[in-house]
């Protein structure tokens, strides 16, 4: 569109030049020319030195929601800094960018604009009216599907312009010999123009800046290209740094108006190229309610398929929207609006995965409804390595206590300098004692044994252990970074899941004594399965019974039960839903379309998870990862992840 302008500009002046010597009144025409458009030029032309960007100031008073004033255009500029509220990439998200354009109903003048920055995400209303009532309705419907928070928007506090510019008045001397002494009447005219730039204008800061922008003025694709087009451009776009993407209402009309004038012209070859490409919109707009809107799109590099290229007046069109796509609603699926939303809250952030763009999933452990986690995964895919790579970073923050079935724990135990205790070889002191006061323990053994009011806990363990050839030791214990290791007992499962359930008891009740606000233990329950066989069912119902209500019992405790399981049917249902972090390993199709029921999954979601290779196959290539989805509660964040595996803890 600039182009457009400049070229006009440029015919303009050149009819202009020629005409002069005949009539100098022609000297208007070129006047004309650069009334309207002598302003982008020489903002077009410092750009091509150095980007530049309107200066807005700020309007409104706190605590009210301040806005940016560009009096040149006289545009505001209210800003947010937002999280989406879900997480839906590409033609995927095509049910929630229409049901969030249709509820934001923008009217004339106003724009929406959605800015990527390093991590970080914007969005911008700009309206030519300032009115805080409307600004609170978009902000009522931006919290349907963003968390929110109100930011004083960027002000360009860039440097000033370079006064040099004002050398640009010689072209009109070198204009005047060509055409003639009237065109000196142009040099007020510029010299104004110079002015205005040099009082409106500054250079930005590097940090905003965008370099590309689209070279085209309509995109028009069918609704089975677009359902292609999307998901690849979305992923084009969900690798950059900075990227933003605006959009304004255009009337539905224009596009059937379009349409009729065509169909009624001549019949050449090129009405019907454009007969056939305004038919794919019109199908759109009519089939699938889709509006036609203004599209400004601006990023960091070129994105072909929409045109995308490098264009030195990018980063001042982001503030003064002149280059529009003509698009429809659902090109906005192009954009990864929605996608990437995590929780906010900056403490204790730990980072779980890589997205498929490589940018990091984070979590913020104290903004998670609870810390509950489940991990399932068929055998083989890295379940145990993942976690005991999460567990090198949570254990900075919290306490980890594992229960460790076979032994994949001890790296992690000496790197972090966790006591490794061999169950039921050596137990805690205090064992007995908790468990004679646990009610749990007590159902535990009249599950097992029937009625047995009369017998200690003390009596039943060393009976459990002598079973086993066994003599326990009681010592002290400090429930600080620990792996309960059942590894003594690898022949005997039905014993290992019955000390797991015992320690799991212990661990609780310990853990419930003490009193803390924050996240402070995980206990890591590796094979949980344990607890859903080997006729265990008596015991396992104690401790899943005791379970349900600690993970329903919210986040009070201080703390939280991570299990790993193979597959989705070892652990009930209200367990794994309830969990805050969910992650689904990949593996072959008869595993992943059961779970993929189970847990709701989509078909990306299944494609992505029987592309999954095992953490050895991924180590031939470099460094070995798993490969699973990440589902992170309360809201529907979700990613295809891939999770580093740190050598040294295998
Ligand atoms: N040094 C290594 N380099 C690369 N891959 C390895 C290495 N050691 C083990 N692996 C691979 O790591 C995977 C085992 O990971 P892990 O023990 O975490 O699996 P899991 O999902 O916990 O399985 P299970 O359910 O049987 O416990 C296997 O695919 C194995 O081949
Ligand atoms: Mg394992």
């Amino acid at each position: 569109m600039i182009r457009r302008d400049l070229i006009f500009l440029g015919l303009a002046l050149l009819l202009a030049g020629l005409l002069m010597p005949v009539t100098p009144a022609a000297v208007l025409l070129a006047a004309a020319a650069l009334w309207l458009w002598g302003e982008l030029a020489v903002v077009w032309i410092y750009a091509r030195w150095k980007p530049v960007e309107p200066v807005r100031v700020p309007v409104g008073e706190l605590p009210a929601h301040v806005a940016a004033y560009n009096p040149r255009n006289k545009m505001y500029f209210w800003m947010w800094r937002v999280e989406p509220n879900r997480s839906v990439l590409g033609f995927s998200s095509l049910e929630v960018v229409h049901e969030f354009y249709n509820k934001l109903a923008l009217r004339r003048d106003e724009q929406l604009a959605y800015v990527y920055l390093y991590g970080e995400k914007f969005i911008i209303f700009s309206s030519r009216r300032y009115d805080t009532g409307r600004v609170r309705d978009v902000e009522e419907i931006l919290r349907e599907f963003f968390v929110p928070q109100r930011v004083t928007p960027w002000i360009g506090i860039g440097r000033p312009v370079d006064r040099r510019i004002w050398l640009s008045t010689l072209w009109v001397l070198l204009y005047a010999a060509f055409a003639g002494a009237a065109a000196l009447l142009l040099l007020p005219i510029w010299a104004w123009i110079v002015h205005n730039f040099v009082k409106y204008y500054r250079e930005s800061y590097m940090m905003f800046t965008l370099t590309h922008m689209p070279h085209t003025d309509t995109f028009s694709l069918s609704r089975e290209m677009l359902e292609l087009a999307a998901a690849t451009d979305a992923k084009t776009i969900a690798r950059m740094e900075k990227w933003a993407v605006a959009f304004a209402d255009r009337p539905s009309v224009e596009i059937k108006k379009k349409f009729a004038k065509i169909y009624e012209g001549r019949d050449t070859g090129k009405r019907l190229v454009r007969l056939a490409e305004y038919k794919e919109l019109l199908e759109r707009v009519a089939a699938f309610n889709e509006r036609p809107i203004f599209l400004f799109v601006y990023a960091e590099d070129d994105i072909p398929s929409m045109d995308v290229a490098r264009d030195y007046f990018a980063t001042a069109d982001f503030w003064l929207r002149r280059s529009y796509v003509r698009a429809l609603t659902g090109d906005l699926t192009r954009f990864p609006i929605f996608y990437g939303g995590t929780l906010l809250g900056a403490q204790r952030l730990v980072e779980l995965a890589k997205d498929i763009f490589g940018k990091p999933v984070t979590v913020p452990l104290d903004s998670l409804p609870t810390v509950h986690g489940v991990i399932i995964g068929p055998s083989g895919m890295g379940k145990s390595w993942t976690v005991a790579s999460w567990l090198y970073q949570l254990s900075k923050y919290v306490d980890v206590v594992v229960i460790d079935p076979h032994g994949d724990y001890y790296k992690w135990a000496e790197k972090v300098g966790a006591e490794v205790v061999p169950i039921p070889h050596v137990l805690p002191r205090d064992l007995p004692e908790v468990l004679r006061r646990s009610m749990w323990f007590r159902r535990l053994i009249e599950g097992k044994y029937g009625r047995l009011d009369g017998a200690s806990p003390e009596a039943v363990l060393t009976e459990e252990a002598a079973a086993l050839g066994i003599r326990p030791e009681y010592q002290d214990f400090r429930l600080g970074n620990i792996v309960l290791d059942l590894t003594p007992l690898k022949k005997d499962t039905e014993a290992q899941a019955f000390w797991a359930v015992v320690m799991m008891i212990y661990l609780i009740n310990k853990l419930l004594e003490e009193k803390v606000e924050q996240l402070k233990t995980i206990i890591v329950f590796d094979e949980a399965r344990l607890l859903s066989q080997h006729g265990t069912a008596r015991y396992s119902e104690v401790l899943l019974d005791m379970l349900r209500d600690l993970v329903f019992g919210g986040r009070k405790y201080g703390f939280a039960v991570w299990f790993i399981v193979q597959l989705e049917t070892q652990l009930p249902w209200d367990i794994i839903r309830s969990a805050s972090v969910q992650l689904f390993l990949g593996g072959a199709r008869d595993y992943v379309l059961p779970l993929a029921r189970t847990v709701e999954l989509d078909n990306d979601d299944v494609a992505y998870l029987l592309s999954a290779i095992t953490p050895r196959e991924a180590a031939l290539s470099g460094r070995p990862y798993a490969m699973g989805i990440l589902r992170v509660k309360p809201r529907d964040h979700k990613y295809h992840v891939k999770i580093y595996l740190d050598p040294e803890l295998k």
